[in-house]
């Protein structure tokens, strides 16, 4: 047959193939391998690996379990920390990241290292081949369904005395113009406002007057997202109005009630709401913050967008990452109580958890 005829054929059945079977779909976007490392890298700036694991004081012999390794960076720093004893588990559902990390671990010399595939769904069998004195679970715990059941099993496969120590995302966003979501609407609604709305009594002069000339756009927006940043890190701003029992009993879900009194406990303790906002330690402000949100979210949330700020509503994944307070609830159900934490940048912190004895 001459050439271009057979290529001819070759066309007429790959375009009967591709009408029977339907076009080749792409197969789903994940970042690259190469992306992931760099990312992890990135993110260990502010996570800071390296603190965390000299702060655990890891002695040799331990069994480690590094559940949603990525491509391994804190898995390489605890075998490294191992000094050749002991055993390290990365597991992930990424193939590629397990593959990766065993071949860097081979490359490294690293043989306390092994890493392994797992499923994405509930805990995988793995699990339960082993007993860990130390479970790490960094920028993972959003990732997982059903996890109170999730961890009540882990539990299981945990040492007398083992940790779980949990790094999560911990920065309370700060206003933008970009939250608004309706910002005529807020307009409207503060300028029918007096000082007995503690939101209006809050604002700054100028802004009071923007609202009082009806004012729209640009301006009065800005105005608004300066007072509400400012008013976001006052120690002073919530504390007039919890006493108002309006505010506790109508204004928040039970669980909401429950995550106020818990930073409100958190922050009386440490004498934080006499102190003025440029007194305070940074994790203190964080604190502040989310518990100036709720009021934000509960008062206003109808006109604000969602974008970051419903990562500290106890509602729970509003967003992709979840509060500590969701976590420590959801622990606290699977047979874990706190121990301790350590707080590493602006940005996370890592949270030592125990199994509740019996
Ligand atoms: C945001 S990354 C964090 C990676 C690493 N721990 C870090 O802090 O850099 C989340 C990782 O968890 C993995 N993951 C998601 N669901 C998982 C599951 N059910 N079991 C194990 N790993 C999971 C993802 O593939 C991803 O590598």
């Amino acid at each position: 047959m001459p050439k271009n005829m057979m290529l001819i054929r070759v066309l007429f059945a790959s375009v009967i193939v591709m009408s029977i079977a339907g076009p080749v779909k792409p197969a789903e976007a994940k970042p690259p391998l190469k992306f992931a490392i760099m990312r992890q890298e990135h993110r260990n700036e502010y996570v800071q690996f390296e603190t965390v694991i000299e702060a655990l004081d890891i002695t040799s012999g331990m069994t480690i379990l590094d559940i949603g390794s990525g491509p391994g960076y804190a898995s390489f720093l605890f075998a490294e920390e191992l000094r050749g004893s002991g055993k390290v588990f990365a597991t992930d559902i990424r193939e590629d990241f397990v593959n990766y990390i065993s071949d860097e671990a081979k490359r490294r010399g690293l043989t306390n290292l092994f890493s392994v595939a797992v499923k994405a769904e509930g805990l995988d069998n793995f699990y339960g081949k082993h007993q860990y004195d130390l479970v790490f679970l960094s920028n993972v715990y959003h990732c997982f369904d059903n996890r109170i059941e999730y961890f009540s099993k882990l539990r299981g496969f945990l040492k007398q005395k083992a940790r779980l120590v949990i790094v999560l995302y911990n920065q309370v966003p700060v206003f933008s113009v970009d939250d608004f979501s309706n910002a005529d609407g807020l307009v409207d609604n503060l300028s029918r406002e007096t000082d007995d709305n503690p939101f209006y009594k809050n604002l700054s002069a100028g802004t009071k007057k923007l609202l009082g000339d009806h004012a729209k756009g640009d301006e009065i927006e800005r105005a608004l997202v300066d007072d509400f940043n400012r008013m976001l890190v006052d120690p002073r701003f919530y504390k007039g109005f919890y006493s108002d029992s309006y505010f506790r009993k109508n204004l928040f879900t039970v669980p909401e009630r429950e995550f106020a009194n818990w930073l409100l406990m958190t922050l009386e303790e440490d004498g934080v709401l006499e102190k003025p906002a440029d007194q305070l330690s940074a994790k203190a402000l964080r604190t502040v913050m989310k518990l100036n949100r709720l009021f934000f979210m509960k008062k206003l949330g109808g006109y604000l967008a969602g974008g970051g700020m419903g990562a500290y509503i106890p509602a729970g994944d509003a967003n992709r990452h979840t509060s500590k307070y969701v976590m420590l609830r959801e622990l606290d159900a699977a047979g874990y109580e706190y121990s301790s934490e350590i707080n590493l940048s602006p940005y996370f912190d890592a949270v030592i958890m125990v199994p509740k004895t019996p």
